[in-house]
């Protein structure tokens, strides 16, 4: 953390603050309207920004709800192109899971649909479009979740923070094409104006006070690690899911559609600074700054317990699992020869012709048949290895799943991994929840570019 730059990455511009409409979820309708809409995005120096939004605003209203809550929400469609909402990380019943061709006919123009969810776990979750992803969450279809719990853990602020990368013009306009050769092949579409936007902004911080961030990467392609100075806190929940061992926190490094609760106290003095910084390769940039004024306690409170776990079954063994292997091919400067493309073997140049460079077990884009079929409750073991020189985010629709550690141990619940080049990893999960339910890269331009298939539950 050498070089601190007081910047983000489009130069003249300052990280903005976006207040989205507030949604407390009732027993009524909340209504999810997808449509283009122009915002503030930059600063005031730059013109507005056309985006495509839920009720116009990015990110799309918060919903706010009580676990144990049912809610609905309609979504109705006013883009030129059909559209769909997928919960993300909530772990819904299948036909509510908002996949177009696997869960629901895609929403044309003009078209509603109505969603019903139970929320079974507390925790921060998102939504977004799940149909051609790659163009629709980069012009701005998602919001935030956050399910509260019962017993919420004592905090001064609990604030919402969102981590977005555009890549915009000069005018602040969001730069075309969607799906170009280069960004698919490689890293996928990275941007050029990274910011923070927090749900409720405090115009300064105090000694000792205590917040609740809840991070949230909404960027299609781009990893951010970030950290925080002037605080000291832990992480206390991954994917929504609270962990069993708070995390001391140091840099967080968030894929593409991961989140993460932290618990910070600010230890930085009246007069001091709390910084959010970016970090890229050895630059570290400041996303946003709060001046610490005055103090909130004269010590700091005892370290927080664990937040109440999920009701989610955890694993205790995979003695007798089912293995899958989940191989990852493909990209540039990987040595994938060919692949299975829509039943035809095709040669690397030929899918690169159909726009698919990436392949899952040698398969690129979603298969007819589902990559296995399981029974209910049996344990299914993926054993993700990345052949590729980049890194992938792998996320499964449905449930968590836990990564396989020695002497039958497992990592926390997650919905979403980032899977470094050469790794292998094995993560395994109970087949609790049935239907068809796809498992992807979410780096959304490889997800495109082929990085899809999916499973039978029951
Ligand atoms: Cu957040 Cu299949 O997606
Ligand atoms: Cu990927």
């Amino acid at each position: 953390m050498r070089n601190i730059h007081r910047r983000t990455l489009l130069k003249g511009a300052v990280a903005t603050v976006i207040m989205p409409a507030f949604t407390r979820a009732s027993t009524s309708e909340i209504l999810l309207r997808a449509k283009p809409a122009s915002v503030q995005l930059v600063d005031a120096d730059h013109p507005q920004t056309q985006i495509w939004g839920y009720n116009g605003g990015v990110p799309g209203p918060q919903i706010r709800a009580v676990q144990g809550d049912q809610i609905a929400l309609r979504l109705s469609n006013d883009l030129v192109q059909p559209t769909s909402v997928h919960w993300h990380g909530l772990r819904v019943k299948n036909s509510m899971d908002g996949v177009p061709g696997i869960t629901q006919k895609a929403v044309l123009t003009g078209e509603e649909f109505l969603y019903q969810l139970n929320l079974r776990d507390a925790g921060t979750f998102w939504y977004h479009s799940h149909n051609r992803s790659a163009e629709q969450v980069a012009r701005g279809l998602y919001g935030v979740m956050v399910i509260v719990e019962p017993d919420a853990p004592d905090v001064d602020r609990d604030i919402v923070v969102v981590l977005d990368d555009w890549r915009l013009d000069e005018v602040a306009q969001i730069s075309e094409p969607f799906g170009n050769l280069h960004d698919h092949s490689h890293a996928g579409r990275l941007g050029n104006f990274i910011h923070a936007m927090f749900d409720s902004l405090p115009a300064q911080m105090a000694t000792n006070e205590r917040l609740r961030l809840r991070f949230v990467n909404t960027a299609t392609d781009r990893i951010m690690p970030i950290s925080l100075r002037g605080v000291s806190g832990w992480v206390v929940a991954r994917d929504g899911m609270p962990l069993k061992k708070l995390e001391p926190l140091g840099i967080l490094t968030l894929g593409p559609a991961e989140r993460a609760d932290v618990i910070i106290d600010v230890t930085a003095e009246h007069d001091g600074e709390v910084l959010l910084i970016f970090h890229d390769r050895n630059q570290g940039y400041v996303l946003n700054d709060f001046r610490v004024s005055g103090a909130a306690a004269t010590v700091r409170r005892p370290k927080p317990t664990p937040l109440s776990p999920n009701p989610i079954e955890t694993l205790v063994s995979v003695a007798g699992a089912r293995t899958i292997p989940l191989r990852m091919q493909g990209g540039a400067m990987g040595d994938l020869q060919e692949g299975l493309y829509k039943g035809k073997m095709l040669s690397m140049r030929d899918l690169v012709d159909q726009g698919q460079i990436w392949t899952l077990n040698g398969e690129a884009g979603l298969p007819v048949e589902p990559l296995f079929e399981t029974p209910l409750h049996a344990t299914i073991v993926f054993e993700m290895r990345n052949d590729t020189a980049f890194a992938h985010a792998m996320h499964m629709h449905g449930t968590h799943f836990q990564e396989v550690l020695p002497n039958d141990t497992f990592g926390p619940h997650k919905d979403t991994v980032l899977i470094q080049p050469g790794e292998a990893r094995d993560f395994a999960f109970v087949a609790d929840n049935p239907g068809k339910w796809l498992i992807h890269c979410h780096m959304l331009s490889h997800q495109s570019a082929g990085m899809k298939t999916w499973f039978r539950v029951g």
